[in-house]
């Protein structure tokens, strides 16, 4: 009998092993590739290919990667017709998880051979931000637009939400953050994709399941949570108020903190340089001042640093992107993650199945229903 260990919430646990990334307090590398070197030398197809088949692409394969794309890239009609059926006012990660459900129903991919799953991987790479670009469309009544040959998968996104080419800077900038969210080894959407796979259950079941997990503030729905709470201050010193507020309060502060991460998180340094950057060429300084004005006591008198959310979330908005939408973002990049995780999973594979420590009623016996008050 293997011995049973409690720790609330599997902190400190190894429940697995795996070979597609490292998360440590020096450094975080997706299979030996440092999160530094990705972002500066690569782009996200690039990444998505390291993923999923082991290794960086050769240009060959990162062309067949791009035609695969651009061929599975077209909604079906009848997932573009429950977009347009779903309430206004439903959040876009609900709406995600839905519509991802939906359209499993016509995955073009057939079988289920780790080759056959990382082209499902890459198809879900395909309709997720296909979903999130049409959705945003028919939220501003207009017709979803048919994918642009030729743009890479960063500018085809936003193209297809927004209606025209995005600048390079937004399109360089959105590369990153996708770069950055597409995988963080044992996270909790990841290992919750792992469980579905572990059952040997289905890659669409399991992306289901890791955009519900996703979607919760503590997790990915973080970077929504802390353009919130920012979108409230007009100003540094209103920003310096609330947060000596939350001190007093004891309350969590979206953005900040990781389960991992206790010295800062590797990914929001490389971002916040590039949001500095941003601040200043669109003359926001403003929003970093606001910024700041968080993070500084954060850092300086709690020792909790930002997470990858809290930078990402600005630079979406001073990009211009609705709130609604970043979560989402964060899906189409990990879906890439959790895909590989799937994969992995099911070819080494043993069902996950924790113990629980009980602590309810002692035993007892079954009153007549006649004699029960
Ligand atoms: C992501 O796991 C991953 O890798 C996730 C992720 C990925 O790429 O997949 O990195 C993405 O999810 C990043 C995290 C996004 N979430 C948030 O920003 C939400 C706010 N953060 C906190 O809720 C918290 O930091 C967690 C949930 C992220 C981690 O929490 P832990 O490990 O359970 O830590 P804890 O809650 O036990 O906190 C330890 C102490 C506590 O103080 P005490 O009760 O001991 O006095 O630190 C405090 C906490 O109150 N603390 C915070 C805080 N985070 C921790 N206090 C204020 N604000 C915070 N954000």
């Amino acid at each position: 009998m293997v011995e049973a260990i409690y720790k609330p919430g599997l902190e400190g646990v190894i429940a697995g092993e795996t070979t597609i990334a490292a998360v440590e307090q020096t450094s975080l590398s997706y299979r030996g590739y440092n999160i530094a070197d990705l972002a500066e030398n690569t782009t996200f197809e690039e990444v998505a290919h390291l993923l999923l088949y082991g290794d960086l692409p050769t240009s060959k394969q990162l062309s067949q990667l791009q035609t695969t794309l651009a061929q599975v890239r077209p909604l079906p009609q009848e997932v573009i017709q429950v977009l347009r059926k779903i309430p206004t006012d439903v959040p876009m990660m609900d709406v995600l998880r839905s519509t991802l459900s939906f359209a499993g129903h016509f995955d073009p991919v057939k079988g289920d051979a780790p080759d056959d799953l990382r082209r499902r991987a890459v198809w879900l790479m395909a309709v997720s931000a296909g979903v999130v670009a049409a959705r945003f469309r028919l939220l501003k009544n207009r017709e979803p637009l048919d994918p642009k040959p030729g743009l890479s998968h960063a500018a085809q996104l936003l193209y297809q939400a927004i209606g025209e080419e995005p600048d390079e800077t937004a399109t360089r900038l959105l590369d990153l953050t996708l770069i950055l969210y597409a995988e963080h080894e044992y996270n909790a959407s990841t290992f919750a994709t792992r469980i579905v796979a572990s059952t040997m259950s289905d890659m669409v079941s399991a992306i289901v399941a890791g955009v519900g997990t996703l979607k919760g503030p503590l997790h990915g729905g973080a970077n929504e949570a802390a353009m919130n709470m920012l979108a409230q201050f007009d100003s540094a010193d209103a920003a310096s108020k609330w947060i000596r507020e939350a001190f007093e309060k004891k309350h969590k502060v979206m953005g900040f903190g990781h389960r991992v991460y206790k010295n800062g998180d590797h990914r929001a340094h490389i971002l916040e340089d590039e949001l500095r950057t941003l601040a200043e060429q669109k003359g926001q300084t403003k929003w970093m001042e606001i910024y700041d004005a968080i993070k500084d006591p954060m850092v300086n008198e709690k020792k909790i640093y930002p997470n990858v959310d809290y930078p990402c979330g600005l630079t979406y908005y001073l990009l211009g992107l609705p709130i609604d939408m970043y979560t989402p973002l964060f899906v189409c990049s990990r879906v890439t993650g959790w895909c590989a995780h799937f994969i992995e999973q099911a070819m080494n594979n043993r069902l996950i199945r924790p113990l629980s420590r009980y602590t309810g009623p002692a035993e007892r016996k079954v009153a007549p229903i006649a004699q029960r008050v």
